[in-house]
């Protein structure tokens, strides 16, 4: 299974929602794999304990050499690194990704991805992509590589006008270059249930028939923590609520 997380608004919750279901699924037993598409390397971070910056083999090579003919390729063993936990991997972003975009996008490199992943099905059993808050190529190759998408949502008017032209966007990817493509669902990120305007918000995604998902992850710091611990949910606070949701998302999403 490949699940995409985009959502082009930025600070939504892409990089916690990736990192910790990936994380959930590692801790029961599937081979899982991070595949970090957003330069600024908040996933490979998360997980991996070290800045982007600090690492050489990553997925920045993997889009290089999709636009040389050299017989010295780094193999994908290579560049996907495992984490300090069982069965969790990540395919590291690079902070100069963006370089690379405009040679990706005029020599119609945007199938490259897909070709990869789907290579990776043989290794894998569940593969996360983290996308960066932006349709550009890169996320756009995700879309085109996945079979389900997931899209954070977090209860602010914006976001509400932002997944209108997402879910436009998407059904054009659909319809262009990948018919398998389909929308798992809506996540609410950082529910606050007391207030009324997310409520509202929520309601009225329900009420036009958006694919919204049965669980809301609440807002905590612990998530703010566990970022800063580089240790996903499910090792650093098993018994939090958040984590709980989080548990209780992925089981939702195995059905
Ligand atoms: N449920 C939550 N409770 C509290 N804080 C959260 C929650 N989800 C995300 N955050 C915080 O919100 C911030 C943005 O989250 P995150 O980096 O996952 O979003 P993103 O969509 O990946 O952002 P970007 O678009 O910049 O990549 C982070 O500081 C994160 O710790
Ligand atoms: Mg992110």
């Amino acid at each position: 299974m490949i699940r995409v997380v985009f959502n082009q608004k930025g600070g939504v919750g892409k990089s916690s929602i990736t990192c910790n279901l990936a994380a959930i699924s590692a801790s029961q037993s599937f081979k899982t794999l991070v595949v970090d598409l957003d330069p600024q390397g908040n996933s490979s971070h998360y997980l991996l304990g070290r800045p982007v910056q600090e690492m050489d083999d990553t997925v920045f090579d993997f889009f290089e050499q999709a636009l040389t003919i050299s017989s010295q390729r780094k193999p994908m063993d290579q560049l996907i690194q495992p984490t300090q936990w069982d069965h969790l991997y990540v395919l590291p972003a690079h902070a100069e990704l963006e370089t690379l975009e405009a040679k990706l996008e005029s020599r119609y490199k945007i199938y490259k991805l897909k070709e990869m992943l789907q290579e990776q099905l043989n290794e894998f059993d569940c593969i996360f992509i983290d996308t960066p808050p932006a349709l550009n190529f890169f996320s756009r190759s995700a879309l085109i590589g996945s079979d389900r998408c997931l899209i954070p949502f977090d209860c602010d008017a914006f976001s509400r006008q932002a997944l209108t032209q997402l879910l436009d966007s998407i059904a054009e990817m659909r319809e262009d270059h990948n018919p398998d493509l389909s929308v798992e669902g809506i996540v609410v990120n950082q529910m606050q249930p007391q207030a009324k305007l997310p409520q509202m918000l929520v309601q009225e995604l329900i009420d036009d028939g958006h694919p919204v998902l049965p669980v809301h992850l609440m807002s905590s710091v612990k998530m703010r923590e566990s970022h800063q611990l580089n240790t996903p949910l499910i090792h650093y606070v098993p018994k939090h609520k958040l984590t709980g949701q989080f548990v209780e998302l992925f089981k939702t999403l195995q059905q």
